[in-house]
């Protein structure tokens, strides 16, 4: 038996090259070798005002990115997470063994509430929860994430740990799955934070639709740092450092190779040629993201095969929880 991974993003606002090389980039790769279950966490995206045309029309193109980037429907289940009812039934479940305390010290949690005081729904504050059921439900081995999910997966883990001790062996304790190198990728406008979609400043990021013409312009206008060396050094040179993981990560280049390269060259050099690197990289993923989001038909039905193929699965683990807390079920 093929091991299990599962993971999955919100489709909400502009996906990004940080959840890019993060996080699909690396799911693609372990479609090899392992069973994969990619998610559209739409029931995460509704813990923050959304508008609902726009949030029905990013599903569909969130699952379109996930084809353009290489997941295979073949391989791989994709499906939407409100179509499966069994996540938020587990949610509930274990909100009855999660401390408050618990989730109070989500680092998340605390940075959004700290941000958007008037936001703060119960939604949000439980939103690590929903996280735990998504990956419990299907039995999953690895969770392919960047950096700041980790949190989430330790608690996912303690959760996993708790109920198997207190009811009986229902779930496996899954691991998180971290790239170092891509784990955290940072915004371009401030390099000691992360990348991140809801940025309010487009220039923090490069969507993954963004035009050469806008790569362009916001690689050029990226923060670099003072002196005129191209090397890395992720304390005093954040900035470079950030631009230099980008492109190695984008173009396979090591950093060492990438840093003698660009030996005695200018920082306005560099950021000319990785433009043209996430450039590169990006068009035949947007050629064929516009030929998915003409086929909605062909989606559609990719997620209905999905949505069927990850009821079936997670229906076995939520009765067998049931059935060891007492509850009847069919
Ligand atoms: P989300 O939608 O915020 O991000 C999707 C994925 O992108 C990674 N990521 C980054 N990686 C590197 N550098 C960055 N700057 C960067 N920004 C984001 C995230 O770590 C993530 O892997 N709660 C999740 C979605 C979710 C989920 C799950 C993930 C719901 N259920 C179950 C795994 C398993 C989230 O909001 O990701």
């Amino acid at each position: 038996m093929k091991k299990i991974v599962f993971s999955a993003v919100q489709p909400s606002g502009a996906l990004h090259i940080g959840n890019y090389l993060g996080a699909i980039k690396n799911w693609v790769e372990l479609q090899k070798n392992y069973r994969c279950i990619f998610c559209i966490a739409d029931y995460h995206a509704i813990t923050l005002k959304q508008n609902p045309r726009i949030l029905k029309k990013k599903i569909f193109e969130l699952v379109c990115i996930y084809l353009s980037a290489g997941i295979n429907p073949k391989k791989s289940i994709i499906f939407v997470q409100s179509q499966v009812p069994y996540h938020t039934e587990l949610a509930w479940i274990l909100n009855c063994i999660t401390k408050i305390s618990e989730l109070k010290r989500m680092t998340q949690f605390k940075q959004k509430s700290k941000e958007h005081p008037e936001k703060v729904n119960v939604g949000l504050f439980d939103y690590p929860v929903l996280m735990a059921s998504d990956i419990l439900l299907y039995q999953t081995d690895l969770v392919p994430v960047g950096k700041d999910q980790k949190q989430h997966i330790e608690l996912t883990r303690s959760l996993a740990r708790r109920f198997n001790k207190e009811f009986g062996k229902t779930f496996k304790i899954p691991k998180a799955l971290i790239k170092k190198q891509s784990e955290k990728i940072m915004g371009l406008d401030n390099p000691l934070k992360k990348m991140s979609k809801s940025a309010e400043d487009p220039y923090n990021y490069i969507a993954l639709t963004d035009t050469p013409k806008l790569i362009r312009e916001k690689i050029k206008k990226a923060i670099t740092d003072s002196g005129k060396e191209i090397k890395y050094d992720k304390e005093k040179k954040p900035g470079i450092s950030n631009l230099l993981t980008i492109y190695s990560l984008l173009s396979k280049k090591s950093i060492p190779q990438l840093e003698n390269q660009y030996k005695n060259k200018t920082y306005a050099e560099f950021k000319k040629d990785l433009a043209e690197v996430i450039i590169k990289s990006l068009t035949p993923f947007q050629e064929k993201l516009k030929y998915y989001q003409s086929k909605p038909e062909y989606v559609k039905n990719i997620l209905e095969q999905g949505r069927k193929k990850a009821e079936k699965i997670s229906q076995a683990t939520i009765k067998e929880a049931k059935k060891k807390l007492g509850l009847l079920c069919s």
